[in-house]
């Protein structure tokens, strides 16, 4: 089906832009033989995975559910980090896990003797203390209290035995200026225990496929690791996979005033784009302008009760009309992954477009999806 056919709200994921982003992280590897593994977290769109897995070496998970996830999707390496593991839970993902990474020494002790004899790999999340970005608390696992990796303070070298990787995890939508502080500041705290690990992870938050990340850096950053220590280097970015790679259609379905245009969409910005609110963002809207630059300006509200589900300001050639479709860009990534049925809303479709233009509906959802969850 054409784009302009598909239902709305949809989103869509658009194939040779995933192959773009997925080109340079290959790039990436081949260049420096670092191992690239999606945080499915940012992207858990399973129809992709085989794709995805033609690029990367695998997939991290954040707990059981997105392990198997990958294991049954991508079937390649399978990493997993949580801050703290289900004595429930454990057996099986020590099953479909290849590196288990521990947030605490505690957690360590219970679990890497059964680890270890599976003959699995484990790793310790060290906390480097180097906050690197300002005014966002919430996406800072350095901050103070932060309960994200062991500090040099809380550091026990006597229990490292079993231990081939240390792993680290402090960005957050940043350039590699700030990898190779952060890498500094691990040096400095843990560059001790460096020599006798097999691996390093750097975490995810890397942008890399951003127009003006700077790639020569990052790879500086994984020689430096690969040449002082001879660590066998891992990334596990999520946005950077599928950044700028997908989109969400809508439909206007009212537009009214009080003391400006407003506009009520068939999407919300707190069931289908909550990081919307959270991060707090803007998203691209095609054919639009900022405020006042073009003639016709609206807020876009979206159909549920909550007062503050508005997607942002928006200016416009002509004005807006119930009908018109708006297509929102960057909206791959945190978007399906974090969607709610709050207020009963309806959960938008998930659609590829291909190489050609081509669009394929691949998961519709309805009142079903909305019942199940609840009793
Ligand atoms: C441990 C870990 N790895 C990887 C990621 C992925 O980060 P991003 O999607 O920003 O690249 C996150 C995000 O929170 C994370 O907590």
């Amino acid at each position: 089906m054409r784009f302009d056919e598909l239902p709305t709200p949809s989103y869509v994921v658009d194939e040779g832009l995933l192959v773009k982003n997925l080109k340079i992280l290959h790039g990436v590897m081949e260049r420096t033989g670092s191992k690239i593994v999606l945080a499915q977290k940012a992207f858990s769109m399973y129809a992709m995975y085989p794709l995805i897995g033609e690029y990367l070496s695998g997939t991290t998970a954040s707990g059981l559910y997105e392990a198997r996830l990958g294991h049954e999707e991508m079937g390649k390496e399978n990493h997993i980090f949580s801050p703290a593991y289900r004595d429930d839970e454990i057996d099986e993902i020590i099953s479909i896990c290849d590196h288990i990474i521990f947030n605490s020494f505690s957690q360590l002790e219970k679990f890497k003797d059964k680890v270890l004899q599976a003959g699995k790999k484990v790793g310790l999340r060290i906390n480097p203390e180097c906050s690197t970005q300002e005014g966002h608390e919430i996406y800072d696992p350095c901050s103070p209290g932060s309960r994200f990796g062991v500090t040099l303070e809380n550091f026990r070298p006597e229990l490292l035995e079993g231990v081939s990787g240390l792993h680290f995890h402090t960005l957050c939508q940043q350039n590699s200026d700030d990898l190779d502080k952060t890498l500094k500041a691990v040096e400095d705290n843990f560059g001790t225990w460096l020599p006798q690990m097999e691996w390093i992870n750097f975490g995810g938050g890397h942008h890399i496929t951003r127009d003006d990340y700077d790639i020569p850096l990052l790879e500086a950053c994984i020689k430096r690791m690969q040449d002082n220590y001879g660590l066998e280097v891992y990334l596990e970015p999520g946005e950077a996979v599928a950044l700028n790679a997908g989109y969400l259609v809508t439909t206007v379905l009212d537009t009214l005033q009080n003391k400006m245009d407003i506009a009520i969409l068939d999407t919300s910005a707190s069931c289908h784009m909550p990081d919307v609110l959270e991060m707090p963002y803007r998203p691209p809207l095609f054919g639009s302008g900022e405020v006042g630059e073009k003639a016709f300006t609206y807020r876009l509200g979206g159909q549920t009760c909550l007062a503050g589900d508005t997607i942002g300001d928006y200016s416009f050639d002509q004005p807006l009309k119930s009908g018109d479709r708006l297509v929102f860009g960057d909206m791959a990534i945190y978007s399906m992954v974090k969607n709610t049925t709050f207020n009963g809303m309806a959960l938008p479709a998930i659609a590829i477009q291909d190489k050609d233009g081509d669009c394929r509906i691949v998961k519709e959802f309805g009142y079903q999806d909305f019942k199940m969850r609840l009793s």
